[in-house]
């Protein structure tokens, strides 16, 4: 099995987990895509759907949807995300769609994090993937010198701005072996809107498809 089909795999899976009439909230990114797809196919309705991008909404509204302002929502049921890596202790880098910000507040506003994956997400240690740092574009250069100090190489992306209108960093060469402080530490910098470490935000269950068609439940 290919790595997208291990993408539609475990968002089907994902459906477990969600019933009719919850309070639901949608991250973004390819496996996400795939779950938005498999609500659609089960005709699934919900109380309250928000959502972590404008992506998600517009595919969520393509599919009948009414998309709800977080603002106007309390505590979410659950929130289904995908991330980019993740650690044994379901600590994660988050943010290669540009869209962790606002990932971690709907993460932060429910009961139960749902996270789906491809087995190519799990390390031992994160930081193989380049940890995205969204700041605000006046930021850029002092918190770029900033992560340096703490041993990274940030790299600006280059014509992204993000839903809330800020920029990305992703910092290089970092190995992340304690991740609740250096999420602390980085989002301390002034200037920084949030990093994509997950650690304080980590997953409550993680569903990860294998390549040989199983799908594991952590
Ligand atoms: C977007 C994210 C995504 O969850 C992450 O990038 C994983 O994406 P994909 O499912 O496409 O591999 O954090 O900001």
């Amino acid at each position: 099995m290919d790595q997208n089909a291990m993408k539609a795999l475990v968002a089907k899976e994902a459906l477990h987990y969600i019933e009719d009439g919850m309070t639901l909230g949608v991250g973004s990114g390819s496996t996400v895509n795939c779950f938005i797809e498999a609500l659609g196919a089960a005709r699934l309705q919900f109380a309250e759907i928000v959502t972590a991008s404008e992506e998600s909404t517009r595919r969520l509204q393509a599919l009948g949807y009414r998309v709800s302002d977080l603002n106007a929502v309390g505590r979410l049921d659950v929130y289904v995300d995908g991330c980019d890596e993740i650690n044994p202790l379901k600590a994660m880098i988050k943010g290669g769609g540009a869209a962790l910000t606002r990932e971690k507040v709907t993460a932060a506003c429910a009961a139960k994090f749902v996270c789906i994956i491809d087995e190519t997400k799990q390390v031992p240690v994160l930081g193989r993937f380049p940890l995205p740092v969204e700041v605000v574009p006046m930021a850029r250069s002092f918190v770029a010198r900033e992560l340096v100090k703490l041993g990274g190489e940030p790299r600006w992306r280059e014509g992204v701005v993000t839903d809330n209108g800020n920029w990305i960093l992703d910092v290089h060469h970092l190995e992340i072996t304690e991740p609740f402080k250096l999420e602390e530490t980085i989002n301390n910098i002034p200037g920084v809107v949030t990093n994509g470490i997950f650690a304080r935000q980590s997953a409550d269950v993680v569903l990860t498809a294998y390549a040989s068609g199983k799908v594991k439940i952590s």
